[in-house]
């Protein structure tokens, strides 16, 4: 079964696909209103959220169907003890599809081992965020008309904002994509982003600490919050909370036309008066991910779904495609290999699932056969021998 743990699970065919849909969805919407009559979508929150809820919730019934879950792990059994396992296992008898957030990352895919309904990851700790993913990557084509051809500027929390981590692992199969990382020292993109998937792909980065320098080259600003929750020491959020704050004084020296985007909730890194600005697209994006929420529903439940699909293969001719690294990411559980390295190293990232699960089996995957370097399956932590 189908499910979406990490952008890469997808190919770039089918996020063109997921795009010509949401684009048919916004320009027909009556065309949809009926498709997914009888089937329910299951919305597991055991963290806070407010777009990424509704906007299931309301590409839900935009679709006809209907919407059952919670939105608190404390209303949950959970709160009892329950493994993500026996949760995942017990809602796939009621629902047709599972949408998950959780705190620990890995916990979507525990949860899509775990059922044979299709599983949507809504985010998972600091790792993952792919269905923000689809709504920027629909932004960014309705806004510039491509997705190659851009430097694109992330600016805030690039350490531990799961929006960055999979719009840049989206975005790395796109020709000609420039990205340029800007946040404080302590908060820069993670190494076995940089290092497995950037530099082994050949994608040009830069890293930098002065928004101010980079703003005037920039297509795209992505900006993201500090993540306050992610945080192990209350005194690094505080001394770091205000490293940037964009102002229309700083967009003095951007382009005419760039786009400004942020995932929301913003608390400060965008002050108000940017909203005005024509550039400003953050709540355009938000409108985005319900339309490309709708589509990713249709596209998992299409083989339970009596519709036809007569635009299935379509790939758009601006969205030109390096084949060389559109691999999607296979993860494969029970090779011999894996079994074997189960013995001999244990995840000891704090923030992964494994640490609150007792009974998951540790596993990693092979990810850079030179330099032997082993990641676990769920977290993507470094394992060490
Ligand atoms: C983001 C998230 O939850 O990671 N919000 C969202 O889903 N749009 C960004 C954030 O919380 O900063």
């Amino acid at each position: 079964m189908k499910s979406l743990i990490d952008i890469l699970d997808f190919s770039v065919e089918e996020i063109d696909e997921l795009i010509y849909l949401a684009n048919d969805i916004i320009d027909n919407p009556k065309k949809y209103s009926e498709i997914c009559k009888g089937k329910k979508l299951a919305n597991l929150f055991f963290e806070p959220s407010t777009r990424t809820r509704l906007s299931f919730e309301a590409a839900m019934y935009e679709l006809g169907g209907n919407v059952i879950g919670f939105s608190e792990a404390a209303s949950s059994s959970v709160s009892k003890g329950e493994s993500v396992a026996d949760t995942t296992k017990v809602i796939s008898c009621y629902a047709d599809i599972i949408v998950i957030r959780h705190p620990k990352e890995g916990a979507a895919y525990v949860a899509a081992n775990n059922t044979s309904v299709p599983v949507i990851n809504a985010g998972d700790g600091g790792h993952c965020h792919p269905t923000q993913t689809l709504a920027d990557l629909l932004t960014i084509y309705r806004e510039k008309g491509r997705l190659k051809d851009l430097t694109i500027g992330f600016c805030g929390d690039l350490k531990y904002g799961r929006t960055v981590h999979s719009l840049i692992n989206a975005l790395t199969r796109y020709d000609n994509i420039n990205m340029v990382f800007i946040s404080p020292k302590e908060l820069k993109v993670p190494n076995y982003i940089k290092k497995d998937l950037l530099e082994n792909k050949d994608v040009s980065y830069e890293e930098t600490t002065k928004l101010e320098e980079v703003i005037p080259k920039l297509d795209i600003l992505y900006m993201t919050r500090i993540q306050k929750e992610r945080f192990l020491n209350a005194e690094d959020y505080l001394r770091l909370k205000d490293s940037y704050v964009l102002t229309l004084e700083k967009l003095n020296g951007a382009k005419s036309d760039m786009s400004i985007m942020h995932p929301l909730p913003r608390v400060n890194e965008i002050s108000v008066s940017v909203d005005k600005d024509s550039r400003a697209c953050y709540f355009k994006q938000v409108l985005n991910g319900k339309y490309i929420r709708m589509a990713l529903i249709i596209k998992l439940l299409k083989e339970s779904m009596n519709f036809n699909f007569d635009f299935i293969g379509y790939v758009d001719p601006n969205t030109m495609v390096n084949i060389m690294k559109d691999n999607k990411r296979i993860r494969n559980l029970n090779t011999e290999r894996h079994k074997r390295l189960t013995n001999l190293i244990k995840c000891n990232n704090p923030r992964c699932i494994t640490s609150t699960e007792q009974e998951l089996e540790h596993i990693f995957e092979l990810r850079d056969k030179e330099d032997e370097i082993y990641r676990c399956i769920y977290c993507e932590a470094k394992g060490n021998r």
